[in-house]
Order: structure tokens, then sequence, then C-alpha cells
């Protein structure tokens, strides 16, 4: 595994954070290093698969990066007939994320698709999984894509939702950001490296808090959800339709 070195270097003029062929290369290194649990989120999708995977239904990894998510999927599908959509809108993402998964797979058939999630039909789904991607999409999407989710789920299916989130409570705010900050500096990251990715990716990622997430489930349709997960400011929820 590469190790995520990007912004380790003082630099005066940072770029705006993309999921170029740069990040793509120590991606699987920032997510570890950088998501608290994200282990966790990747465990607990293959154990639940096992028990919401329905026999010739689809599943969806929305924003799929490497591909850590669509291989839990496969690890856990225990019926026959189902195929795993993988899609990303980034090029360097998904030529890397072929490479991961070829002769991976093997209890399903996959297709991975460069594309924006936005442009994607969902359908006769029983696993949809969105992990840490909605909080790259624009604020006026988010409910689009959240109710098309919905639509798209056969009765019983999963949605796994992961995010980095804020609080309106600014004292807890800052304490929860201090936390995720100590976390990546346990994990190696020098404070540079720290300050430097926040300001590269602070106009990118646009965190919401609980409350917005929940209504928005709400709205979509969703009756059946809660946290399973918040580890600091990174929290996971599950949703049955
Ligand atoms: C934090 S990464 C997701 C990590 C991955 N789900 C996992 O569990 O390993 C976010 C990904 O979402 C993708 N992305 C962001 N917005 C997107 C969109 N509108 N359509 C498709 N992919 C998108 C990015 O290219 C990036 O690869």
């Amino acid at each position: 595994m590469n190790k995520d070195k990007i912004f380790s270097k003082e630099n005066k003029n940072i770029d705006q954070f993309e999921f170029n062929e740069e990040v793509a290369d120590v991606f699987e290194d920032m997510l570890h290093r950088s998501i608290p649990s994200y282990l966790s989120t990747i465990e607990t999708l293959e154990f639940l698969t096992k028990q919401y995977i329905q026999p010739n239904s689809n599943c969806y990894d929305l924003g799929c990066s490497l591909g850590e998510a669509s291989l839990a999927i496969e690890k856990g599908i225990n019926v026959d007939g189902c195929t795993i959509f993988a899609i990303d809108k980034s090029e360097a993402m998904v030529s890397k994320c072929k490479k991961n998964l070829r002769n991976k797979i093997t209890n399903a058939s996959i297709e991975i698709i460069n594309d924006d999630i936005l442009n994607i039909e969902i359908n006769n789904a029983s696993i949809v999984v969105m992990n840490y991607t909605l909080q790259f999409l624009e604020k006026n999407q988010r409910q689009l894509i959240l109710n098309k989710i919905y639509n798209g789920l056969k009765d019983g299916g999963l949605f796994l939702l992961s995010e980095k989130i804020t609080n309106k409570n600014k004292l807890i705010r800052e304490q929860l950001i201090n936390l995720h900050h100590d976390f990546k500096y346990k994990n190696s990251y020098s404070r540079l490296e720290i300050s430097q990715k926040r300001k590269a990716i602070e106009e990118v990622l646009i965190c919401d808090n609980k409350d917005t997430h929940e209504l928005r489930l709400k709205k979509a349709g969703f009756k059946n959800f809660d946290l399973w997960l918040q580890h600091f400011n990174f929290v996971s929820y599950i949703a049955i339709k």
C-alpha cells in the first residue's frame, strides 16, 4: 500500500482537493488513516449483506473509489443471481478499482461504471451503500439521490449511509474536530499535513448535521433507520425499506 504524503510538504498555494491519480494511488492508506472506524463500516456491510441480500437482485456501491465496499458486499452474497454496480465519477478511481477487483469477485457479477451517481438508474436493489460520498454532492442534489435510492430499493432492502458530520453546537463541533485531528496525528499525519488537507478539502466536502440527514431519510420515505456507528464526527446509518 502506498503511503499518503500528499500534504507533507509546506505549500503556500494549496489546490482544491480532487479525486485524481495522485490521490487514487495512495487512497487506501488515506482512508484507513483518516476515517475513524472505516474498517468497521466495511466489515459491518459484509455482515449485513448476508442478512439483507435477496436472490436475483442488484447491489449498488455509490462512489465506490477503489471498491472496498463492493468487495464486502461480494463476500456477503450468499444467494444466486446478484449483480453489483460500482459507480464513481473519478476516472482515476475507476481505473484503479478495476485493477483492484480483477480476479477477486467470484460470487456475483460486477459492473464498474465511470459516471456521476446522479446519472444512473437504481432498480431492483436489495443493497445500496453510500460510504462517505453524499458529502461531496451539491447540497441541492442530496435529497434527489436519497429519493432515487428509496424508490429503487425492494421491500426489505438495505441502505447503508456513512458520512462525516458537523454539529449545531459550536463547543461540541470544535471538540469532535479536535478528536478527529488527534486521531489523524496518532496515525502519523503531521500537524502540517492535517491543516493543509483541511484547507484543500473544506470547500469540497460539505458536511450536514444529524438532524439534516435524518430529515432527508424520512423525506425519501424511510421509516426504519438509525445510527449504528458514531466515532467522533463520523457516522453511519442503517436504513431498511
Ligand atoms: C470518500 S470516497 C468514497 C470511499 C468508498 N466509498 C469506500 O468505502 O472506500 C468518495 C468517492 O466518491 C466519488 N464521488 C464524489 N461525488 C460523486 C458523484 N457525484 N458521482 C460519483 N462518484 C462521486 C469520488 O470520486 C470518490 O471516489
